[in-house]
């Protein structure tokens, strides 16, 4: 119900487990729909349309069973079921809402094609006797309001009603009569354009909430909205219809999903109507009493369990909080909001950042902070470009992770390009070349016992490192294309006492177990001289 001191409040009709789920592909097993129901509570969507109880045994029990939990959930929206207007299908819709009428808190909605193409294909032959279907339509209400229901009525396909103007009106003024408290409006094929001019619905909508009120001076009634998206502007449309029209509730799903291209997004609706209501032409704002900062949540689910969600768009979509190029990070880093036209902690969402080609040293700098390790104003570009380059095929971007080990490659102050093995009895010589801190060249090492090549480059490392101790080493062979295949992991301890984890490969098992020791020895030497937490402690 509207009251006057509430009028610029617009209440959130959810009907995400209704027309969400008649889309193709979004059904959601009886369980799930009580999942989401109980999220859509914590949201505080102000109806919860719960499905068509009629329709099966199945939907009838996801309806009556979401409405039994309502009465002892400490927030309670109306639940509101669909139903044609048809007398068993009152009667079945009544019933699947029979614990919650008590508490008033249950709503029929009944609806009936008005557009005169939709009327003859849905309705056959009773399309042609329009007194009829006024009088069931009187009839149908009552028996609703009688049994303890409000009831909702909506004229389908009223966006395109055309010359059924007065039928319409006919109808809305039966509803009204038998006690129906709620209009709904629905732009039910999509098709609605502000550039219809005087055949938008919205001016039909205003239209009617005229005459009702004028035939109807005592009835509170609160007209509603509901747009699909065919052209894309199921938001739009529902946003006019609040702005400038009569609509003070709105119907949509979360994530926009629905019959064919779908239904108005919520969650975009809503934050327009939070971002921009003190802006309307009305002495107080509209608003919603909608608990936004839950909304990334419903949508998440909805995207997991009904249909997924694109990448790129609004409100909760993955990339909606999330920066790539070095311009927009930068900026943001500084300042949250700006390139945001509001803060995604409303919405229950972080801003993120992923780093890419078009990515800056700064973005860089600060995830590889992020993870505790130094980048300074002065390295900052070099570790940038080197990162890049690690990654310069990688035109989607890189996750945190794979940017922190581009991160150790630059820092790492042993990159071997090749080793060389050469035993012979009981003595041998060990060749590593590639960088060796400060030295770029081959560095070699004899060793005098068998099978101790690995000793012999421990005690190199250990010249630079400090002990270092070899706590554990697995060593996994197999067949590659008819070669052999060693992959080591390795485990060592430093003077500190600390582990490092390091892994190699190579055909031969003392070579791979080589470069696991180096890769550790690696990790030793960035964590005692790069780590943020590290330095801290010295
Ligand atoms: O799109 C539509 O017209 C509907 C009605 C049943 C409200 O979903
Ligand atoms: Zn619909």
């Amino acid at each position: 119900m509207t009251d006057s001191k509430t009028n610029n409040r617009v209440k959130i009709f959810d009907t995400t487990l209704r027309d969400g789920q008649q889309c193709p592909g979004a059904g959601m097993s009886f369980e799930r729909n009580l999942e989401y129901a109980r999220l859509a509570c914590e949201l505080r969507v102000d109806v919860l349309e719960a499905g068509f109880p009629s329709a099966s045994q199945l939907d009838f029990e996801i309806v009556y069973t979401i409405a039994k939990e309502i009465t002892h959930a400490s927030y309670k929206p109306v639940i509101a079921a669909l139903c044609q207007m048809r007398e068993q299908q009152v009667i079945r819709t009544i019933e699947s809402l029979a614990p919650l009428t008590s508490l008033k808190l249950a709503r029929l909605h009944v609806y009936l094609p008005v557009d005169p193409q939709l009327m003859p294909a849905s309705l056959g032959e009773l399309a042609n006797n329009k007194s009829q279907l006024i009088a069931d339509l009187h009839k149908l209400v009552k028996l609703a309001v009688d049994a303890g229901c409000e009831v909702e009525f909506s004229p389908e396909g009223y966006s395109r009603m055309h010359e059924n103007f007065d039928f319409t009106t006919d109808l809305i003024r039966a509803a009204v009569e038998a006690g129906a408290t709620i209009i709904n409006c629905p732009d039910t094929i999509g098709g609605a354009c502000e550039i219809e001019g005087s055949e938008y619905f919205v001016e039909n909508m205003k239209k009617h909430a005229q005459i009702i009120k004028k035939e109807f001076p005592k009835h509170e009634i609160t007209w509603s909205v509901h747009c699909h998206n065919d052209f894309g502007l199921a938001v739009q449309n529902t946003i006019n219809a609040v702005f400038n029209g009569p609509a003070r509730q709105i119907e949509g799903c979360i994530n926009g999903v629905g019959e064919r291209a779908g239904n108005a997004a919520l969650e975009q609706c809503i934050m327009l109507i939070k971002q921009f209501g003190s802006q309307a032409n009305t002495k107080e704002p509209f608003y919603t009493t909608i608990a936004t900062e839950k909304l990334q949540a419903i949508s998440d689910f909805v995207n997991k369990y009904m249909l997924p969600r694109q990448p790129h768009g609004p409100v909760t979509c993955d990339n909606a909080a999330k920066h790539s190029s070095g311009g927009h990070t930068n900026a943001i880093l500084k300042n949250p909001l700006a390139y945001q036209p509001f803060d995604p902690k409303d919405v229950g969402k972080e801003v993120t950042f992923l780093f890419g080609p078009m990515s800056g040293s700064n973005h860089a700098k600060s995830i590889i902070e992020s993870f505790d390790y130094l980048c300074t104003e002065d390295e900052k570009a070099k570790i940038a470009q080197y990162i890049k380059d690690y990654y310069s095929q990688r035109r989607k971007g890189i996750t945190d992770k794979e940017l922190l080990h581009a991160y150790f490659e630059y820092r790492k102050p042993i990159k071997i390009e090749g080793i060389d093995y050469e035993q012979k009895n009981n003595q041998g010589k060990i060749t590593l070349h590639g960088q060796f801190f400060e030295n770029h060249g081959t560095i070699e090492q004899d060793f005098f016992e068998p099978n101790s090549g690995l000793t012999a480059v421990k005690n190199m490392l250990e010249k630079k490192l400090g002990d270092l101790q070899i706590l554990h080493q697995e060593n996994r062979s197999e067949i590659v294309n008819a070669y052999p295949s060693n992959s080591v992991r390795m485990i060592i301890i430093d003077n500190d006492k600390r582990q490092f984890e390091g892994t190699g490969e190579d055909e031969d098992i003392t070579i791979a177990s080589i470069y696991a020791l180096i890769d550790a020895a690696n990790h030793a030497y960035i964590e005692r001289h790069f780590s943020a937490h590290q330095l801290n402690k010295i």
